[in-house]
C-alpha cells in the first residue's frame, strides 16, 4: 500500500473516537424520533456500519446507491439513482450517512429528493467534509473530519472500485491517478 499512500490523514484510532462521538450525539438528538439511516452506497458502507453500531436507540436503516464520479476523481455534477430505498419514507426523519462531501452536488440532491417524499425531516452525516470544492451552500448537519482538498482513499472510499478497504483515510499519491 506505501506504493499508493502518499500520507495517513485520519487514522483508525482517531476514526475509532470520533464514531463513538458522533453515535452518542445522534442518540441524544434522535432520542424520541422513529430514524431512518441511509447509508450512500459504496462509500458509506465501512462508515455506516461502524455509525450505527455506536448508536444506542432504535433505528433502522436502509441503503441507496448513486452515481456520480464514474471512473476518475471529479464529480460530474449528474447524479443518477442505481439502487433505491426499499420503502416509502413519509413522515419519517432521515438520517444519510455519507463517505464525504465534497462539491456538495450529490448531497444537495439527495435531500431535495428525500424532502419530496414527504420525509419529517432530513439530516446528513458525514466521516468527511472537503469544504473548499463546494459548489452548492450545503453542510453537514454531523460530520467526523474537514480535510484539505486532496484526493483520498480508504474507509469504504475508493480510487477506480479500488483501496475501499484500507481502514485509515490516506491521500492518494499524485503519480497513481496522474499517469
Ligand atoms: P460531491 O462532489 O457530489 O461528491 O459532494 C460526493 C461523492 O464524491 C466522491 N468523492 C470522493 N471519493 N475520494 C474518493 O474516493 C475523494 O477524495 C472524493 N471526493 C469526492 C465520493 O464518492 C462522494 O460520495
Ligand atoms: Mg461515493
Amino acid at each position: 500500500m506505501d506504493k499508493v499512500i502518499d500520507r495517513v490523514l485520519v487514522s483508525e484510532e482517531e476514526i475509532r473516537t470520533k464514531v463513538r462521538e458522533l453515535g452518542e450525539q445522534i442518540s441524544t438528538d434522535y432520542q424520541d424520533k422513529d430514524l431512518l439511516v441511509v447509508g450512500i452506497l459504496k462509500g458509506a458502507l465501512v462508515f455506516m456500519a461502524d455509525l450505527i453500531r455506536a448508536i444506542r436507540i432504535p433505528i433502522e436503516i436502509d441503503f441507496m446507491a448513486v452515481s456520480s464520479y464514474g471512473q476518475g476523481t471529479r464529480s460530474s455534477g449528474a447524479v443518477r439513482i442505481l439502487k433505491d430505498l426499499d420503502r416509502a419514507i413519509e413522515n419519517r426523519h432521515i438520517l444519510i450517512v455519507e463517505d464525504i462531501v465534497d462539491t456538495g452536488l450529490t448531497l444537495n440532491y439527495l435531500v431535495d429528493n428525500l424532502k419530496s417524499r414527504g420525509a419529517a425531516s432530513v439530516k446528513v452525516c458525514t466521516i468527511l467534509d472537503k469544504p473548499s470544492r463546494r459548489k452548492t451552500p450545503v453542510a453537514p448537519d454531523y460530520n467526523g473530519f474537514t480535510i484539505p482538498d486532496e484526493f483520498v482513499i480508504g474507509y469504504g472510499l475508493d480510487y477506480a472500485e479500488q483501496y475501499r478497504h484500507i481502514p485509515c483515510v490516506a491521500v492518494l499519491k499524485r503519480e497513481v491517478y496522474e499517469k
